[in-house]
């Protein structure tokens, strides 16, 4: 139980931090720091940028990942200036926080790791305790190799739809996929979208392991449950409530984490 929520706080915290990649990057550019930010009530505000639109002309329209346009303010500061810039409150940012890649960066749009992309190994804490929860779906003798993790947040209302992960070189090693927070319904159909799927829960704390023939079937999660009696989450919350931290709190009672932790070679 320690365990999860040290592991959700990273999710919060350390996880999406740059050089790892998060839905916002495509529009915002790279956010440092956004949980404190969440804390400190603050805004992403976009810079009034003459630089980019007037001094180089066409040559600037790169896309706003290199262009570090958006910074957080203070709220005050943000009300002066929101009325004449582009503004966004880093709680709803959170909110929106949909996924984020550690190790190897995953890029979604062309749905392939891009090695190229500027990235850190995977934490020694996650990768020892992934290479210990795969160890019983690897080949006699081999060691899991953690190169790669997807971590999937999700709201009230978010899914994952049916997929396949099959950008991953060697379907002999196993996905391991750690669930934390609100319960979730998980469907593991077949290797046809048309096989009808099998569905579960998975709970605060779950790992599974998408080996053998699971690691070629299609699986997606079509709901999460927030209400307190569905969410079961109780246990959990009771890590929280002993901290000064109200934050964590708030986030995991209304959302589930899914770690997904990938070999990619
Ligand atoms: C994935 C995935 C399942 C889950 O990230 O590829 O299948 O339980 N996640 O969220
Ligand atoms: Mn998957």
């Amino acid at each position: 139980m320690q365990e999860q929520s040290q592991w959700i706080r990273e999710s919060l915290t350390s996880f999406p931090q740059p050089p790892n990649r998060t839905n916002h990057n495509a529009f915002y550019g790279p956010i440092d720091d956004l949980f404190n930010a969440v804390k400190e009530k603050k805004v992403l505000l976009e810079e009034e940028s003459s630089i980019g639109s007037l001094d180089l002309g066409a040559s600037s329209c790169t896309s706003n990942e290199d262009a570090h346009r958006w910074k957080f303010y203070e709220e005050d500061i943000a009300t002066l200036r929101g009325k004449t810039c582009k503004s966004v409150k880093a709680g709803v940012l959170l909110r929106k926080l949909r996924w984020c890649t550690l190790g190897l960066q995953f890029d979604w749009s062309k749905r392939n790791y891009n090695v190229s992309l500027p990235h850190k190994k995977i934490p020694d804490a996650l990768c020892q305790l992934a290479k210990r929860l795969a160890a019983p779906a690897m080949p006699i003798g081999e060691e899991f190799q953690p190169e790669a993790a997807i971590v999937n947040y999700f709201g009230l209302g978010d899914t994952l739809g049916g997929h396949l992960d099959d950008m991953e070189a060697d379907w002999s090693k196993p996905i391991v996929s750690m669930s934390l927070g609100c319960k979730a319904i998980f469907l593991l159909g077949g290797k046809s979208r048309e096989d009808p799927p099998l569905a579960m829960f998975l709970r605060s704390g779950d790992a599974v392991l998408m080996a053998g023939e699971a690691r070629e079937c299609f699986h997606g999660v079509p709901r999460i449950f927030t209400d307190r009696e569905n969410a079961e989450i109780a246990s959990l919350d009771l890590q929280f409530s002993h901290e000064d931290d109200p934050f964590f709190l708030e986030y995991i009672r209304n959302s589930r984490i899914n770690i997904n932790i990938r070999q990619v070679f």
